[in-house]
């Protein structure tokens, strides 16, 4: 399954630190160890490697490598004008506890087309402190926001969450 390659590579975003590098070039991601991540975590557990291979296609994608390894991965949803979603954040876990998890917020915050948002939004169970770091509060009027969302959609059984 192949992914496509950032059309003009003017577009392409990068950010170095040590051996670290991270790159929009949806060209170095890597697909199958994406999919293996999240097919497997509590948020998405199920997910087709089609439905990855989509869901990367139609985002800003922030792959992070050691080398040519890729040690983490993020994805915005944005119009790049007024509002941005933050989701399917990880690093692997040898690379855990060393700051990359901050440093690719800090990459991701800084894209030069993510300014001047009125609103980011993201979800997370249990890594509040790594996005407080960045602006991130809880909800402040949690009984204005809606939504639809169906955890069987992967999978006719319900995953916890
Ligand atoms: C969350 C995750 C991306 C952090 O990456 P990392 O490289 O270990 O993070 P860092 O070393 O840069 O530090 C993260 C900061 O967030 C904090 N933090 C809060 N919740 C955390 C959590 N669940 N896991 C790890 N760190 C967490 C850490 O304490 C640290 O803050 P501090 O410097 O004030 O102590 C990584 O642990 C991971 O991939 N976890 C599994 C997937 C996941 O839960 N992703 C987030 C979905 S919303």
């Amino acid at each position: 399954m192949a992914i496509t390659t950032a059309k003009r590579p003017a577009d392409l975003y990068e950010c170095r630190k040590d051996e670290f590098l991270v790159s929009t070039d949806r060209s170095r991601l890597d697909l199958n160890l994406i999919h293996h991540f999240l097919t497997d975590c509590y948020w998405a557990r199920g997910i087709p490697k089609k439905t990855v291979a989509r869901s990367i296609e139609h985002s800003l994608c922030f792959g992070m490598y050691n080398a040519d390894k890729q040690a983490g991965f993020a994805r915005i949803i944005s119009d790049y004008a007024t509002y941005a979603y933050l989701g399917d954040v990880f690093v692997l876990e040898p690379y855990r506890g060393q700051g990359l998890g901050k440093w690719m917020m800090q990459c991701i915050m800084a894209h030069p087309r993510l300014q001047g948002l009125r609103r980011w939004s993201l979800l997370t169970r249990d890594a509040h402190r790594l996005y407080a770091h960045f602006g991130f509060t809880p909800l402040k009027a949690p009984e204005r926001y809606m939504e639809i969302h169906d955890p069987t959609v992967y999978s006719p059984i319900a995953v916890q969450e």
